[in-house]
């Protein structure tokens, strides 16, 4: 282990010292874990979220630790934005290795009642914004014949769920996307890969009537939520250089939800 990655990565399973990581939606929730951890395991993270301001928590967790992270402002869903911060972080470190597409929303609702902009929204955020990333990150992996692409879906993605059907019809769709380029890329080195959460304790999920979140609860075999440290975990694995032989699949970390 390097000197780097032994101050930075207490406790660390893999060692990305030396690489830049690149997390959407890193300014709270799933993200904000995912970013930390892998700066905690030697990486320099650029973190993306819609404004700078959002940030600020994760630049200082990382800081704080001794790692490294810079932050970017952008909507994911923007063509524009996606290209001038993926050349903005090109620019600044020359490479980008590992790519986590973690921006994500919901606008749920009975899809008889469901207005074309929430279904829009949804889809647009959740699925184009995965699709522009991967378009430009990828890109650059191919540059470098290396790359880590872990996409986050939701088992509401493989399973479905009432009242999301915008929300599952992304998530599937990140899972179909995935799938596809995980063959595309392969022969470069690039390895694609999802994880698909059940019921994290997040901002998203802290908004749901507490009936719902019992009646969650009921049906998680562990018999808790799920925390976003359990995704950074498995997200960071994928990530090093040791998953290079695991590609195209999908993971539910889920407490036994969709065993
Ligand atoms: P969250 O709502 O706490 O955080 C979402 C993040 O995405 C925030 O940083 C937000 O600013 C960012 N974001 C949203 N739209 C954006 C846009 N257009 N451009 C840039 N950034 C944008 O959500 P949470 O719970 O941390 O979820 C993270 C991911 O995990 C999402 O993709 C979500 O769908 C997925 N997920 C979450 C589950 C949960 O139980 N919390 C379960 C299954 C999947």
């Amino acid at each position: 282990m390097s000197q780097e990655t032994a101050v930075a990565g207490e406790g660390c399973r893999v060692n990305l010292a030396g690489q830049v990581a690149l997390v959407t939606g890193a300014s709270r929730g799933i993200g904000q874990a995912i970013a930390t951890r892998l700066a905690a395991c030697g990486a320099s993270v650029a973190c993306v979220a819609r404004t700078l301001e959002a940030l600020e928590s994760t630049l200082s967790t990382i800081r704080n630790a001794g790692g490294s992270a810079d932050g970017y402002a952008a909507n994911v869903a923007d063509r524009a934005d996606v290209e001038r911060v993926v050349e903005a972080v090109e620019a600044r470190t020359g490479k980008i290795q590992i790519l986590v597409n973690n921006a994500g929303i919901t606008r749920d609702g009975l899809m008889l009642r469901m207005e074309d902009d929430a279904w829009q929204d949804v889809i647009d955020t959740n699925l184009k914004g995965t699709f522009l990333f991967s378009k430009a990150v990828g890109a650059c992996m191919m540059r470098g014949r290396y790359g880590r692409i872990v996409n986050i879906s939701s088992v509401a993605g493989i399973v479905g769920n009432p009242g999301q059907a915008n929300y599952s019809a992304s998530k599937a769709g990140v899972i179909g996307f995935s799938r596809t380029i995980a063959r595309e890329l392969a022969s470069r080195g690039i390895t694609v890969n999802v994880v698909a959460p059940g019921f994290i304790a997040t901002d998203m999920t802290n908004v749901l009537p507490e009936k719902i979140k019992t009646e969650v609860k009921d049906r998680i075999p562990v018999r808790r939520f799920g925390t976003p440290d359990d995704i950074a975990d498995l997200v960071c694995y994928l990530a090093s250089p040791g998953a290079s032989y695991l590609t195209g699949q999908v993971i539910a970390v889920d407490g036994g939800m969709t065993a």
